[in-house]
């Protein structure tokens, strides 16, 4: 460990404890000296009290090595954009981190992490405001929705007209804000589509829990709504080249860039086997089966197979859709395709893993951090 990483962890490990004062401290000391930065973050700020304070701390302690992570930290400091964030706010808000875990360090905190996070957060904060300098593209841009379907009980599926053309690739996500009702929450959700040319986007949402954006877009959302969307992101993409078969492992709404993927490829694919896997817990959240079985009937290339794990009279597969795919193959040859929630995409790395599948054929999202 280099003495830089050293000397953070070290004086982090002074605060860790005391995670959510030093946050609010950070906060407090922020709004105080810059009360214009209030309007930046979100209304209730209990849901996320810690959401910037724990990102920069991650950043700083795991980017031990900021020039390998020149594209994510660039990509940050565009996507920051559209949180109003200006040059000059990356000062207060550095310096203020820096007071928040002096007061909660006590006596043991010296100058050398004042000066070691000093260092650390300027060579991030430069990256992210060079990228966010070199970017052509607006903040964000705005987009009507135009449909809105409830698919089921927590699920809808929308689609909203971009008011300026928004270049995406297919198996990409974005960030998206509904000010109408979650102002300032802006959350990350994968089209569904590849580009058109009407240039529309279609989302497909499940209301978690007690999940406050997915739950405003499934249950509140009409046609007519305004929302924000920002700059798209991801490499869960196709390689036109690969001449390998593919498997597309999906969970409940994980769909979504699966199928923009699929629609991708129904516009060159000749050669490519491509076998779907879908699952859920019940038939209800497999909600666009109707439509994945109409592209299976006309694209001769195509196969889908679904499964449910808590639907005893499903007449498809019974069982995690991570355990159903091993029991189809062999697949050591394909390029694999995962989406869902993080407890499905980690059963199917791990089945993968088992089956011997090299990680470097397999691009995957998480939905959950
Ligand atoms: C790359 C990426 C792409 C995504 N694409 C989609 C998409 O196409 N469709 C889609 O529906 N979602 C997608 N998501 C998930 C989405 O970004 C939100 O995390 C989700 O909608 C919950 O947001 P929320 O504001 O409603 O919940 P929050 O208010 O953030 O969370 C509320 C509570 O719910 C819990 N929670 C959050 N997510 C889940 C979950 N998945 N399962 C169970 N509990 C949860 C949280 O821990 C918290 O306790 C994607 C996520 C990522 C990272
Ligand atoms: C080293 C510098 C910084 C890093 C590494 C960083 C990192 C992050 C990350 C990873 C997120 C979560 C992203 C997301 O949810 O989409 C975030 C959110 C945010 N950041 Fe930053 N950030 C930095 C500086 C700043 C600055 C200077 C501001 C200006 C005030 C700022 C304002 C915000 C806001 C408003 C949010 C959303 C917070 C929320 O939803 O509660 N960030 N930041």
């Amino acid at each position: 460990m280099g003495d830089l990483a050293r000397l953070l962890k070290e004086s982090w490990s002074l605060v860790e404890e005391h995670q959510d004062k030093v946050a609010g401290y950070f906060y407090a000391r922020m709004f105080l000296s810059h009360p214009d930065l209030r309007d930046l973050f979100p209304v209730q700020m209990d849901v996320q009290r810690a959401r910037l304070l724990g990102a920069i701390v991650t950043a700083v302690q795991t980017l031990e090595d900021p020039e390998r992570f020149d594209d994510y930290l660039r990509a940050l400091g565009r996507d920051h954009r559209k949180f109003h964030v200006e040059p000059e706010h990356y000062e207060v808000v550095g310096g203020a981190l820096i007071e928040a875990m002096r007061a909660f360090a006590g006596e043991e905190w010296g100058v050398e992490y004042d000066q070691a996070w000093a260092d650390a957060y300027a060579v991030i904060a430069s990256k992210m405001l060079a990228g966010a300098d070199a970017d052509q593209n607006p903040p964000y841009w705005y987009g009507e929705v135009v449909a809105h379907e409830r698919r089921s009980q927590d699920i809808a599926v929308f689609t909203v007209l971009p008011l300026q053309p928004l270049e995406f690739r297919a198996g990409q996500y974005l960030s998206l804000e509904a000010p109408r009702y979650q102002p300032r929450l802006w959350r990350t959700y994968s089209p569904a589509n590849a580009p058109r040319r009407d240039n529309t986007l279609e989302f497909h949402v499940r209301a978690v829990g007690a999940g406050w954006v997915s739950s405003a877009l499934v249950r509140r959302l009409q046609v007519g709504d305004m929302v924000k969307l920002a700059a798209p992101m991801g490499s869960m993409t196709l390689d036109r080249r690969s001449t390998r078969d593919a498997v597309f492992v999906a969970g409940g709404t994980g769909l979504a860039p699966i199928k923009s993927l699929l629609e991708e490829l129904t516009r060159y694919n000749r050669t490519r086997w491509v076998h779907v896997f879908f699952g859920a817990q019940n038939r209800e959240d497999l909600y666009d089966l109707a439509d994945l079985n109409r592209l299976a009937a006309r694209y001769p290339w195509l196969s889908v197979v679904t499964a449910c794990s808590d639907d005893p009279t499903f007449p498809g597969e019974q069982g995690d859709i991570s355990d159903v795919l091993a029991k189809y193959g062999p697949w050591k040859e394909h390029d694999f395709f995962v989406s869902g929630s993080g407890r499905m995409v980690k059963a199917t790395l791990k089945t993968l893993a088992e089956l011997q599948v090299p990680s470097i054929r397999i691009k995957y999202d998480s939905f959950s951090e």
